[in-house]
């Protein structure tokens, strides 16, 4: 199948959370279309919708209503089962809180992704160590994640999301647990793997000072794209 310009397409889409019977409306009618290959920015405030978001574009979380197309599948198609598989197959996450798994090396965190999808072991071998050097981690391997930084436990969690050499990457405000000399390189490191690898990202912030340096950016606010 030819693949289209969009990574996603999103119609119409709406999220309600349920709180305790109170209906909490997240997302309101969002129709966008997310450019494929390029480094997608989603700006707003805390509780605009940024993480409902990209928890329906990653197919975390299914809509209320409307239609959401990701790599050219339309999702409402798939069942939970077929969900999974696609997730496992097509997208990599990376988020705010790094969500390693802390009984695991630094190799091993990375390796995780490639086992799950049944990589032969020389094959394997040769893409965690390939992944962690474009990160500048060849000399942290074998560390576990409370033997390493918080920058470092972002660059694993990068590592591990681009080993499966995934089409679309979501990064749900990977740098808000950093200072600010850390967020900077962790955005300028992801800015620099899109720009070879040409993988799709989908990145979001509320840091103003992001913006600066990305080409497509989409506002939201109050649940609604600007
Ligand atoms: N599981 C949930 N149950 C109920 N309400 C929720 C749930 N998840 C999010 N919400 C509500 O939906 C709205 C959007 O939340 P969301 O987490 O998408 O915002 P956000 O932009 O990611 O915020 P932040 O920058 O703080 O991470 C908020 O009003 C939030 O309280
Ligand atoms: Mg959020």
């Amino acid at each position: 199948m030819d693949q289209t310009p969009y990574i996603a397409r999103l119609q119409n889409v709406a999220k309600t959370h349920m709180l305790d019977n109170v209906a909490v409306r997240a997302l309101k009618d969002i129709t966008v279309d997310i450019p494929r290959g390029k480094f997608n920015v989603f700006i707003g405030e805390s509780g605009s919708g940024k993480s409902t978001l990209l928890n329906l574009i990653g197919c975390i979380d299914v809509p209320t209503s409307g239609n959401i197309e990701v790599c050219d599948q339309n999702t409402r198609l798939l069942d939970d089962n077929q969900l999974s598989d696609f997730r496992a197959q097509h997208i990599g996450f990376i988020f705010q809180t790094f969500n390693l798994m802390p009984v695991l090396s630094a190799y091993e965190n990375v390796e995780y992704p490639l086992l799950l999808k049944q990589t032969p072991e020389r094959e394997r071998k040769d893409l965690v160590l390939s992944t962690l050097e474009k990160v500048g981690l060849l000399d942290h391997i074998n560390k576990f994640p409370n033997e390493l930084s918080g920058g470092q436990r972002q660059r694993v969690a990068i590592a591990r999301a681009l080993v499966k050499k995934p089409e679309l990457i979501l990064a749900d405000e990977p740098t808000a647990n950093l200072d600010h000399k850390n967020s900077a390189e962790i955005l300028d490191l992801m800015l620099s793997i899109q720009n070879s690898e040409k993988t799709t990202f989908i990145f979001s912030t509320h840091d103003i000072k992001i913006s600066h340096n990305v080409e497509n950016l989409f506002m939201i606010m109050d649940g609604a794209i600007l």
